[in-house]
């Protein structure tokens, strides 16, 4: 026998009834932008590879280690997405979004592709939610986002080890000055060469080290909602007003910084306390400027992340039972050659009433037939066998109490919806 393939390193596969979790809570995290004026958005799985360079930045790790790039056989560089703000925006951007109605808000949901070091919520391949908006620079449009991601996890999913990040990281007018002394005070500390050399290039990246000979030394680090200019200090406190009118609950994070170069102004991130290391369940913020970086006019926008995955495994931490585990309704059980015709033509009929169901095929005995029916969860069985075949009735048996009964063909279908209300 050949030796089985598997998944490739960093990915795995979503198979029943884990698959079950997986699409409920991917319709959660997209329930609030489908109530919100949201609309749907696809795009190609690959883009550009200049597009991520430009669009997210060359000294993030994400650009800079992370990206799945080949050559296509016309000698394209291309990139698996490694997150989607800047494909949704180029798609926006190229379908004249910007030219209509603004607000544009779109919603989209897929998978992204990062070369990391796989670990437990860690993937190389991920699936998120996530929305955009361009075109307003409303900081109650920001609100709106951070609400969205608040409400489906806390309200709809009932997480409640989820805590709310949220930090302003300033402007382009007010962020250089912050640099520089940021960048003075970490040529005060005792950094390593790596560390160091980071601090050069991406000095706010090194206030997010989580280790802590490097934290202790941050302690009296310059934080940017000290250095905001005026404009970002106002969006930032109306951006909280709003939160706390909509009742959302939020720690105020100074240090937070995202991983990706285009943010400005509202940054924010979800993090859950059941996960360790990859506490992230989602992020996002304004990213007014990347617009006009990729081609378009200069107008602000802001958007979400959210991880499908790692929200999975929140849920499966703290033990939420999201959904009753059966998926099937009725089991038909058809005893003898001729009842299969039957069943199978009745069981069209039920399920396009709505009625979930199933079938034991492969011409099972009764008893194994009646095994997989207990087996699939179902509530009800109907038998059909050669004296239901002579006078057009089923045996409809509740499986919950072993109670049957014989009941006309014409009324199963009225029986079965009123039975499974
Ligand atoms: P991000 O924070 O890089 O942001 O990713 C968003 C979320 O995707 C993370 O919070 C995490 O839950 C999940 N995620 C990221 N990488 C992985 C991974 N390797 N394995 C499992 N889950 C992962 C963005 O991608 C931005 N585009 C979000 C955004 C939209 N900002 C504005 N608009």
């Amino acid at each position: 026998m050949s030796e089985l393939f598997k998944a490739p390193k960093g990915t795995y596969d979503v198979v029943p009834p884990f698959s079950a979790l997986w699409l409920a809570v991917r319709d959660a995290l997209s329930t609030p932008p489908r109530n919100s004026g949201y609309g749907y958005i696809e795009t190609p799985i690959f883009e550009d590879t200049a597009l991520f360079v430009r669009g997210v930045g060359e000294s993030t790790d994400v650009v800079s280690k992370e990206m799945y790039t080949f050559e296509d056989k016309g000698g394209r560089s291309l990139t698996l997405k490694p997150e989607g703000t800047a494909g949704v925006l180029r798609a926006m951007l190229e379908n004249r979004m910007d030219r209509g109605a603004l607000p544009a808000k779109v919603w989209y949901t897929g998978p992204h592709f990062r070369y990391e070091q796989p670990q437990s919520g860690r993937y190389r391949q991920h699936t998120q939610v996530g929305v955009e908006t361009i075109g307003s620079s409303d900081p109650a449009i920001d609100a709106e986002v951070i609400w969205m991601a608040a409400y489906a996890q806390r309200n709809i999913l009932g997480l409640k080890q989820v805590r709310i990040l949220i930090n302003s990281l300033g402007c382009h007018e007010c962020r250089p000055g912050y640099r520089e002394l940021l960048i003075k005070f970490l040529a005060s500390c005792d950094l390593d060469e790596a560390t160091r050399a980071r601090a050069q290039i991406n000095p706010l990246r090194v206030l997010d080290d989580k280790r802590k000979e490097v934290q202790t030394q941050l302690a009296d680090a310059p934080l940017m909602p000290d250095h905001l200019c005026a404009d970002c200090t106002e969006h930032h406190e109306k951006v909280l007003g709003y939160l706390d009118e909509l009742g959302v609950i939020y720690e105020k994070a100074p240090r937070l910084v995202r991983g990706l170069d285009y943010y400005v102004r509202t940054t924010f991130e979800c993090v859950h306390d059941g996960l360790g290391a990859q506490s992230a369940i989602g992020g996002g913020g304004r990213y007014d400027g990347l617009i006009e970086t990729l081609g378009g006019p200069a107008i602000g926008g802001v958007g979400f992340g959210l991880g499908v995955d790692r929200t999975c495994l929140a849920v499966q931490a703290e033990g939420i039972q999201l959904f009753d585990e059966a998926a099937t309704d009725v089991f038909f059980v058809p005893v003898g050659d001729a009842a299969i015709t039957k069943v199978v033509g009745l069981a069209g009929l039920v399920r396009a009433a709505g009625i979930n169901s199933d079938i034991a095929y492969d011409g099972r005995s009764i008893k194994a037939a009646m095994k997989s029916a207990d087996r699939s969860g179902a509530k009800f069985a109907v038998i059909v066998g050669e004296d239901e075949l002579a006078n057009s009735s089923v045996v409809l048996k509740n499986l919950a109490d072993g109670s049957q009964e014989n009941l006309p063909v014409d009324s199963l279908i009225t029986t079965l919806l009123d039975r499974l209300v």
